[in-house]
């Protein structure tokens, strides 16, 4: 028996980096075991700040369930799906937003730092205010009980169950409020010891072959103190330590050690880090390389979630019409 039913997306922007696998979906790949899971294309989300340029979201969206599928979900074991494919989604959301107030929405954390940082796309728009509400949707929609989350969309989950309640108040207990899902994300910096991002050209993409790993590997940034091998080193400042952490939990301590004692070569801790990597990486790189050669694939895993997640959805809109008193069909 599974524990319950779990339910996430990501939104198809461009390949995914190792900031964004160890952020969620190497933990999706855990959970696939234990709950009913959902995991979903947030192609409509990448649409409230992109609706501008929408030339590369096709292809965004099957390397993102490439991505996915390389990373090790399994569509026998889970449900890959794409939310413009279940117009439930988009139905709740309509649903949803007459019963939302305003200033549930003006007040969203990430609403207002969006708005600020943003400066360079013109998202003072509907679709970009109700997004959590779009969101709300997608999670209430299935009854998802938990979301796996970032801290960062605490809010938005929070404004879910606040819908939840007031949806249940205004008609019938429909909908149960689900729970977040804190993971404690292992968190890997950029090359250059920023926050892994796009923007900053600082990442390594899963879907990064061997080769491009290692050479990316030995243009990272360390301790900017060392200049000769027997330098005491600073491992807390150098972002290839920080990687060790993750991809070599075993040598960690000794590799701290020896950098602070500058008793080994930055070259030699680069070289050596590559290899657990590559370790690590290359058979995500062989998973992607055999999807790549079933052209068929991708649209066959998204078909049989599309279908396994519209009969949830449908069902739901059922009791949400019925719960309205507008499920009405002809007089
Ligand atoms: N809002 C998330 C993001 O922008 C993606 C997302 C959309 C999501 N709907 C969701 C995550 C439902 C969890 C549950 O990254
Ligand atoms: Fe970083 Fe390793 Fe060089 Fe120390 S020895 S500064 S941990 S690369």
């Amino acid at each position: 028996m599974k524990k319950g039913k779990i339910l996430s997306g990501i939104r198809p922007t461009g390949a995914l980096h190792l900031g964004n696998y160890f952020g969620a979906l190497e933990n999706w790949v855990k959970l696939q075991n234990d709950y009913d899971c959902y995991f979903f294309v947030a192609d409509w989300h990448a649409l409230t700040t992109g609706y501008e340029n929408t030339s590369d979201t096709k292809s965004n969206i099957s390397n993102l369930v490439i991505d996915f599928l390389s990373a090790g979900l399994d569509p026998d074991k889970c449900n890959i799906f794409l939310q413009s494919s279940i117009k439930e989604h988009a139905e709740l959301h309509l649903l949803f937003s007459m019963i939302t107030p305003l200033p549930w929405l003006f007040r969203c954390p990430t609403y207002k730092d969006q708005l600020a940082q943003m400066t360079d796309k013109n998202i003072t728009t509907y679709g970009f205010l109700g997004y959590p509400c779009l969101q709300a949707a997608d999670i209430l929609v299935y009854k998802a009980n938990f979301v796996p989350v970032g801290e960062d969309q605490l809010p938005h989950l929070e404004l879910t169950r606040e819908i939840a309640r007031r949806f249940n108040f205004l008609y019938k207990e429909v909908f149960t409020e689900p729970q977040p899902m804190l993971t404690k994300a292992k968190v890997l910096p950029g090359l250059d010891g920023r926050k892994m991002s796009k923007s900053y050209n600082n990442t390594i993409a899963l879907s990064d072959s061997p080769e491009d790993i290692k050479k990316k590997v030995l243009t990272m940034i360390t301790d900017p103190q060392r200049i000769r091998k027997d330098d005491p080193g600073h491992p807390e400042v150098c972002a290839v330590y920080a990687f060790h952490k993750v991809f070599n939990e075993e040598e960690v301590t000794e590799i701290e050690n020896q950098c602070r004692g500058g008793k080994i070569g930055c070259v030699q801790c680069k070289r050596n880090l590559a290899d657990k990597m590559l370790t690590y990486m290359t058979p995500i790189y062989e998973r992607r390389q055999e999807i790549l050669n079933k052209p068929e694939y991708v649209n066959e895993v998204l078909q049989q979630g599309n279908e396994n997640a519209t009969k949830i959805a449908r069902q739901t809109m059922e009791e949400v019409k019925s719960a309205m008193k507008i499920d009405y069909n002809l007089f």
